[in-house]
């Protein structure tokens, strides 16, 4: 009799939402696409991490600083679950960062674009965040048990950063019309870059077919960037943001935005290595991970020492 009980095979257990986890079965295809992606979204983390750590010494009050601090924090532990949860499919952290500084991984386009004014701050966390938070929440039920449970805990970091970056723009709406103007400039430089975080039309993604049947990804990038127009307009529109599209227009019948066109040529030149900071963040990061070579040696040392005491 060839009945199917649920959870006996790996693709009954996805049918039947039941998680996989990191000694169950898998087709080398999904663990690899899972590699992929994990360490991707790693490395965005960290890379993440740059454009923002720039402002600390220049936050204009101590209440500032405390908070891009602990948000800047924030990102290295994101980095660090997600690194982790990548090692539970058998790749380890150094071949992970070997690929990232060799140009094999890749990292989040946004974070190739600087922050070049306080206000840039406001709008990271805003719409970066806020587009993260997106893409995260519908993450969180992905198929792969470490990768959802890591996302659950992101999350609720997520919106605390998304929150901040609000904050700072709502304050400077509320300023000087030379602040005004700031916070536009940023909008205005921001805005389309956090549209392309979603990726490719889903007539362009080449990725999405199994991710779907694998239940890795449960709404298209699409669906999701729509999500997050639906979402921040209204926001901007309660503190005098304008945003930077003059197609956006309100769709009655969709009960959606309709937005003008991606420019997908800057999108494929950032991704290409030719965005204003790809050589600088990468040059950065190779530098402070060779610098922190000795702290690794030690704990290493340290490890093997209590080994042979025990
Ligand atoms: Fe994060
Ligand atoms: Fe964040």
């Amino acid at each position: 009799m060839d009945v199917l009980i649920a959870g006996t095979s790996f693709q009954d257990k996805i049918d039947h939402d039941i998680n996989i986890e990191p000694k169950d079965v898998m087709p080398d295809e999904y663990r690899t696409h899972l590699i992929r992606q994990i360490s991707q979204h790693a490395h965005s983390e960290v890379i993440g991490m740059q454009p923002e750590g720039n402002w600390i010494t220049r936050a204009p009050s101590l209440r500032a600083k405390q908070i891009l601090l602990a948000k800047i924090q924030d990102e290295g532990g994101h980095g660090l679950y997600l690194y982790s949860a990548a090692e539970t499919l058998g790749i380890s952290r150094d071949e992970m960062i070997r690929q990232l500084h060799e140009g094999k991984a890749r990292y989040s386009n946004i974070f190739n674009y600087p922050a070049l004014t306080w206000a840039d701050i406001g709008a990271i966390g805003w719409l970066v965040d806020g587009a993260a938070i997106v893409n995260q929440v519908s993450l969180q039920k992905t198929s792969y048990g470490p990768y959802a449970r890591a996302m659950v805990r992101i999350c609720k970091e997520e919106s605390f950063h998304q929150r901040q970056g609000y904050e700072i723009m709502a304050h400077m709406m509320d300023g000087t019309a030379d602040q005004k103007q700031m916070a536009q400039d940023a909008v205005n430089r921001w805005w389309w870059p956090a549209l392309m975080m979603f990726g490719p039309h889903d007539s362009d993604s080449p990725h999405s077919g199994a991710a779907f049947r694998w239940k890795i990804k449960n709404k298209s990038n699409d669906e999701l960037r729509r999500k997050f127009i639906d979402k921040t307009v209204p926001q901007a529109e309660v503190i005098g943001l304008r945003i930077p599209d003059p197609d956006l227009k309100w769709n009655e019948m969709k009960q959606s935005y309709d937005h003008g066109k991606i420019n997908w040529e800057e999108f494929r030149q950032v991704i290409n290595g030719n965005g204003p900071c790809n050589r600088q963040r990468m040059q950065h990061h190779v530098k402070y991970h060779e610098e922190g070579r000795w702290v690794r040696e030690a704990a290493e040392a340290y490890k093997n020492r209590l080994k042979q005491s025990n």
